[in-house]
């Protein structure tokens, strides 16, 4: 494993630069990020992927799953993360169908999404039904990057939040998922909940990036939610999210003592007073 060296210098993170990090064996480091302020932290510190997931209608508007997140709302949060950005390559989730039911539509849609938040690349679910849609886009000039495994948007389709790919047969339809995608242009893969040894399977066989989350340290690059890493987001903790931080613990203590003092008349000071 190679220091991720291409990587340390102002240059922006292209699709050319996630291709030659696979090459060299350099990890790539994806977050996701929905706002302004939480983009420029992670730009600054080199994360080389800022994906605006649509796991925003989970740890940001509140929402049980990510199915209610329109287009408009993936528009606004987008606009607001490239604005932070100067290095990173930012790719935009598309939400729930917003390309579903039609290639034509979801190729439009992603159009949009490029035209009018200056991102760098989209995202979409799914495997086989959607390599059409895929190559379209990507004919089109705008950079894919997949995801497969476990797809939230489907997940009233699975019926709940189980690893995928455990079967012979489910992981040999991801296998062959990721070669379809990868031959109509896909730029990178996201595998989400699968076994390590099947991503790992993948790593190897696929020319394009794997990045993983809960499917093991063998994937290209590592993706986890900013919100679940950072301790903010407490509803549930898959076995896959690593804390590096409590900031909600931190936001609760220092909210109580905000509070503690302006009822006790000790904020603020006369230093924090004018006159
Ligand atoms: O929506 C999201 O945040 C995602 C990542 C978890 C890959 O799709």
């Amino acid at each position: 494993m190679k220091d991720s060296t291409i990587t340390s210098g102002p240059k922006r993170v292209t699709t050319r630069v996630i291709a030659a990090m696979k090459q060299e064996g350099a990890k790539i480091a994806c977050l996701t990020a929905y706002d302004f302020l939480t983009a420029r932290l992670l730009d600054q510190v080199g994360v080389d992927l800022i994906l605006v997931g649509d796991s925003l209608g989970m740890v940001f508007q509140g929402h049980k799953t990510t199915l209610p997140v329109t287009l408009d709302e993936m528009i606004y949060h987008s606009k607001a993360v490239v604005r932070g950005v100067e290095r990173a390559m930012v790719i935009v989730d598309m939400p729930f169908m917003s390309y579903q039911a039609h290639p034509e539509e979801g190729f439009r849609n992603a159009g949009r999404v490029m035209k009018e938040t200056g991102a760098g690349g989209v995202k979409f679910e799914g495997g086989e039904r959607i390599a059409d849609l895929v190559y379209r886009t990507t004919r089109a000039g705008i950079p894919v990057m997949a995801h497969l495994g476990l797809t939230p948007q489907s997940i009233h389709q699975f019926g709940g939040y189980q690893p995928r790919g455990v079967t012979a047969g489910e992981a040999r339809a991801i296998l062959k998922d990721a070669k379809m995608l990868q031959e109509a242009g896909a730029f990178a893969v996201v595998l989400e909940k699968i076994p390590a040894k099947l991503a790992a399977q993948l790593t190897r066989s696929l020319k394009i990036p794997t990045i993983g989350i809960g499917a093991g340290v063998r994937c290209d690059g590592q993706v986890l939610v900013v919100s679940d890493m950072l301790g903010l987001y407490e509803d549930f903790q898959p076995r896959f999210v690593r804390r590096y931080a409590t900031l909600a613990e931190t936001i609760r203590e220092s909210v109580k003592r905000y509070v503690k003092d302006v009822k006790g008349e000790n904020f603020p000071s006369r230093n924090e007073s004018y006159g």
